[in-house]
């Protein structure tokens, strides 16, 4: 299954490298900051018609699709290109993110960093891989000594559960946090052990499908930010090392 995975990404990756500089057209979502480019949707179909053709039975779950139910306990959830911003502006940060669960929970992930060429996979109980390499998280139980990333919804100008304030947070009593743009491969550098840990306030399936089962699978801890487990429906989101996820917690609670 993980091969099959791991191949269609690869795949989708190709489309959206052959058009990177060079897609045609830029839609707007929900505002002028959520983009959605011909690449993302050519990208998810490829993927989609691939789960049709091969496991028509499975439920999916794409983010320019939709919802496509079939009862099944098996649920696919793509990201066909997360990091469109980027994309769309030139940076070359972005990735494909699959992610298959078994009624809710997570048993395959993989994440295809595209412009590096780099796939990391993970499948239940079988530890985390950065290609061939086994991955896991840094051992750093220092706050204050600790790189972090977030990313932003795209209503972040309404400030949706004081995102600003924890950002402010978390600037104060880190080393240094980033924000790089994919979700799905800030995920994967939390599984490497570079960063120390990630937080969002309103995140989808679809960016952390297959990020939750490789920081899991690498030693890290995934949870809500009352350190309650969490599936990926919800929407608020704390990955980490595992070490530090308490303070980084407390940074979550001074502005809840
Ligand atoms: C976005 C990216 C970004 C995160 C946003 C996501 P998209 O996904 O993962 O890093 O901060 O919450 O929506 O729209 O580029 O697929
Ligand atoms: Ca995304
Ligand atoms: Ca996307």
């Amino acid at each position: 299954m993980i091969e099959k995975i791991i191949n269609i990404s690869k795949e989708a990756g190709e489309i959206i490298r052959d058009g990177f500089g060079k897609h045609k057209s830029v839609e707007f979502k929900t505002n002028s900051s959520n983009l959605v480019t011909e690449i993302d949707k050519e990208s998810e179909k490829l993927i989609i018609n691939f789960i049709e053709k091969e496991f028509p039975a499975h439920t999916i779950i794409a983010e320019e699709t939709g919802h496509l139910e079939k009862n099944s306990e098996y649920t696919w959830i793509i990201d066909p290109l997360d990091g469109t911003t980027n994309f769309a502006h030139g940076l070359p940060i972005f990735s494909v993110s699959i992610g298959l669960l078994k009624k809710n929970e997570v048993v395959c992930g993989v994440v295809y960093d595209v412009m590096n060429d780099i796939v990391y996979s993970s499948e239940k109980g079988g530890g985390s891989f950065k290609n061939a390499l086994k991955i896991s998280v840094s051992t750093n139980s220092n706050l204050e000594e600790s790189l972090l990333v977030t990313g932003f919804p795209y209503d972040i100008k309404n400030n949706p559960h004081k995102a600003i304030e924890k950002f402010a947070g978390f600037l104060k009593a880190a080393r240094a946090i980033r924000r790089l743009g994919s979700a799905a491969l800030d995920m994967c550098y939390v599984a490497s052990g570079i960063f120390d840990g990630f937080w969002e306030v309103q995140i989808n399936p679809w960016d952390i499908a297959a990020g939750k089962l490789i920081v899991e699978e690498a030693g890290g801890l995934v949870t809500d930010f009352n350190g309650k487990p969490m599936d990926v429906f919800s929407p608020q989101m704390l990955a980490s090392n595992g070490y530090i996820h308490n303070s980084m917690l407390q940074i979550l609670k001074l502005y809840e």
